[in-house]
């Protein structure tokens, strides 16, 4: 049989690097594009080195069609893995237009070009902040339902989440495009070869990589923004997805997309734990895995958080008996091994 070829956008970002090694790993063939704008040519030499072998690599700005072009050219592609975005949420608000040109423009781009080489198969990386988060005021929320209102997004990188999954609902609707939309809540922690993860050079913003530099002593202490909502002690509750068990659901989604009887499609899944926590609990935990004090100080709250994001886990369950398998110990120990190696 034919192997089948996978263009991944941003391969070589966080996330997708781990997609990269897990997509060759189960015998497809992966072809790369990242303009290296938020991600390390080192991370490309790590994934040739987990794999032993080079995988197909274009330095290419999803905005420049037609160098892209070249690349549709080149390949006959089976699948598109979506996952070309800037993510950082505080950035998206002090840089709108940015977001907006290098998620929006960029995917069109993509989407056009997959238009003309008939490719109608994509994986989009959406996000648990397209949600409309007034959900959880209702006092019967208990996560999420991929069902739940979207829009009214707390800050422009949700916002070109928003715009994109609705755009792809159209070119499904009315572009044969088959879609399958993967909203992620907080995906953390490390590749077990220790060679891939969350970028650690520049001051993290995220919570885990924080923790981490604190418990290495490369930061002094922890910013807990703000410790009095109305939540289990106060702090911010999260569901929390070790990497792995993330991309390990998009091999799941391929296999489910790949044995459709379809000719246009489209859904959209929650990744999910199923267990949420809060920021204190992280503390403690990370204190456990690390076996190291994480000092951190009361800072007030980030214009954009939201309280509690976590979702309701039950639709990829009983569609795919999907679940994550990583418990939290286990991903903070190895995500610990990797500051400490
Ligand atoms: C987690 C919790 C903070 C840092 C992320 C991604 C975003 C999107 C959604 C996919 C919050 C608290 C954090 C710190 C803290 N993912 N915190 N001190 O805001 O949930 O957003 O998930 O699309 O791309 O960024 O993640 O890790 O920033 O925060 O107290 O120094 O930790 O308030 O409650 P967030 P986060």
């Amino acid at each position: 049989m034919k192997q089948k070829t996978i263009l991944i956008t941003w391969g070589i970002g966080y996330i997708w690097s781990h997609a990269v090694v897990a997509f060759e790993e189960a015998g497809y063939k992966t072809v790369i594009v990242d303009n290296l704008d938020n991600s390390c040519l080192s991370t490309y030499r790590n994934i040739w080195e987990i794999l032993g072998y080079k995988p197909d690599f274009y330095e290419i700005d999803l905005r420049d069609k037609e160098k892209l072009q070249e690349v549709f050219k080149k390949y006959s592609f089976d699948w598109v893995l979506h996952f070309a975005w800037l993510k950082a949420v505080w950035e998206s608000c002090e840089k709108p237009l940015h977001y907006f040109d290098n998620n929006i423009v960029g995917s069109l781009r993509l989407f056009e070009l997959m238009q003309e080489y008939s490719v109608k198969n994509i994986i989009f990386s959406s996000s648990a902040t397209v949600y409309d988060w007034v959900i959880y005021e209702r006092t019967d929320f208990l996560g999420a339902l991929e069902s739940d209102q979207t829009g009214n997004t707390s800050n422009p990188y949700g916002t070109t989440k928003f715009l994109l999954e609705n755009i792809l609902t159209d070119l499904s609707k009315f572009a044969s495009f088959n879609v399958i939309n993967l909203r992620y809540f907080n995906p953390v922690w490390a590749h077990p070869s220790w060679l891939i993860w969350e970028n650690p050079e520049w001051l993290p913003n995220n919570l885990s990589p924080f923790i981490m530099k604190v418990a290495a002593w490369e930061l002094p202490y922890l910013n807990v923004f703000w410790d009095d909502y109305e939540t289990i002690d106060g702090s911010w509750v999260r569901d929390y997805i070790d990497v792995v068990d993330l991309i390990d659901w998009h091999l799941k989604a391929y296999e489910l997309l790949e044995n459709l009887d379809f000719s246009w499609f489209i859904d959209s899944f929650n990744l999910w734990t199923g267990k949420w926590i809060s920021v204190f609990e992280m503390i403690e935990a990370s204190k456990k895995a690390t076996w190291k004090d994480i000092p951190f100080k009361i800072a007030p709250r980030r214009n954009w958080d939201i309280a509690s994001v976590y979702c309701n886990p039950n639709k990829a369950k009983n569609i795919l008996d999907w679940s994550a398998k990583t418990p939290l110990e286990d991903s903070l120990k190895n995500a610990w091994k990797f500051y400490n190696k």
